[in-house]
């Protein structure tokens, strides 16, 4: 059997990520890694996991909910929490605007699967997280640049805009204030709805919290079932990403639709898993949030640090007030896949090229690093190599040492 004759039109579309491929090259010992943006593994609160587990299944009702089938909007404790945490974060909603899904990244397909028919035309800011990209192609969309700058409108005719306010992947950047509030009265003027990522927003070490746009949005119409935005969270960065549990927020309309194409995809996310994320978000979530604060920011500055220290003359990267990644743009000409493959080859040193953060017309010139796995000392010889590779590149025989 020919198979390739018999694939759906969208899968001529549809390619693996370059993280996802470069992830199995994790456990080579020797790999300096600052690609990809997986939580640190001293981070995952391994006991507390193993108590919830036993509490669960060491009470017969509890362990039945636990190994049944979860209802498709999730599990009602969970959702009422969550409901909880997004009121005291300043959008007032209770449950019913609430569905959980397998980590936030089920929330962006099926926020695209909601919205998207082919030919649709889709806004991302550039760059934008590439795992949210590649949910979207399967739908068959066409991209556009959603500006974000105080002032800027949506592109006409879009079906959504897709953002990252905070420590965004894979820039590293945070919306102002001032520029969500812009980007809500654009969108609301336009009639663009927004998908906001909120998948980082814990993770702020320096600085004041902003409000998310979902918030705003939700201030300013007075009421969460008359908003125009979406609002994806996670445990994935404050807990494990193994738990694969996330949540979409909106109306309470909108979210009932979200059911069905929950329905209709994987029935539920595990009752098991949503109810270990609930015992740890009631009992040790703010501990692991400082905890990972605490760990990101000290990395951050020590990859900061490295950046500053070695890396040649035309070289910008971006300083990000929390999450994971800091974007860096190299000297007009250099590519930054071609970087990221002699790192890789000849420095054993993994970043991610940034062309593939770009729906088109990629901007190559730009590397994603991230300061989540490495230890100071690793990031700072990792940073140390890739300066030589970026300096070679650019035509200079040594890394500047300043
Ligand atoms: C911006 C962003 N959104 C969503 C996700 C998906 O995370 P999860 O599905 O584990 O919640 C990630 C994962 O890295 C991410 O970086």
């Amino acid at each position: 059997m020919d198979w390739s004759s018999h694939y759906a039109a969208r899968m001529g579309r549809m390619k693996g990520s370059e993280i996802r491929e470069r992830m199995k090259l994790i456990a080579a010992a020797d790999l300096i890694q600052l690609g990809g943006g997986l939580p640190d593994v001293s981070m995952f609160p391994v006991a507390a996991i193993a108590a919830a587990c036993a509490r669960i299944l060491g009470d017969a009702d509890l362990a039945g909910t636990a190994l049944r089938y979860a209802p498709s909007e999730g599990y009602e404790p969970l959702r009422g929490w969550i409901a909880g945490a997004l009121t005291r974060s300043g959008a007032p909603c209770t449950a019913d605007n609430i569905l959980i899904t397998n980590g936030s990244q089920q929330g962006l397909d099926f926020a695209a699967r909601l919205l998207l028919s082919p030919g649709d035309l889709v806004a991302v800011e550039t760059p934008s997280f590439i795992g949210a990209l590649r949910a979207f192609d399967a739908y068959e969309p066409r991209y556009a640049a959603l500006p974000t700058a105080v002032g800027s409108r949506p592109p006409a005719g879009a079906r959504f805009g897709y953002i990252g306010s905070d420590f965004q992947n894979p820039s590293g950047r945070t919306l102002s204030r001032a520029e969500r509030l812009s980007l809500i009265a654009a969108c609301d003027d336009a009639g663009v709805p927004l998908l906001e990522d909120g998948c980082y927003v814990d993770l702020r070490f320096e600085g004041d919290p902003i409000p998310s746009v979902f918030a705003l949005a939700v201030q300013a119409a007075g009421d969460v079932e008359a908003v125009g935005v979406l609002h994806t969270g996670s445990f994935s960065k404050t807990l494990a990403p193994s738990l694969r549990c996330g949540w979409i927020a909106g109306p309470s309309a909108v979210i009932r639709k979200l059911v069905l194409i929950k329905q209709a995809a994987d029935l539920a996310t595990s009752a098991f898993t949503q109810m270990i994320a609930l015992d740890l978000a009631e009992g040790c979530l703010d501990e692991q949030v400082a905890r990972g604060r605490a760990l990101y920011l000290r990395r951050r500055d020590a990859m900061l640090a490295a950046l500053r220290d070695f890396m040649p003359p035309g070289v910008r990267w971006t300083r990000p007030e929390g999450g994971l990644y800091i974007w860096v743009e190299l000297p007009d000409g250099v590519d930054g896949a071609a970087v990221a493959e002699t790192a890789l080859r000849e420095q054993s040193v993994s970043v991610i090229s940034g062309a593939a953060f770009f729906p088109q017309d990629p901007q190559r010139n730009t590397l994603r690093l991230s300061y989540s796995l490495a230890s100071e000392d690793a990031a700072r010889e990792g940073v140390r190599r890739l300066a030589g590779v970026i300096a070679l590149a650019a035509g200079a025989t040594s890394p500047v040492q300043r």
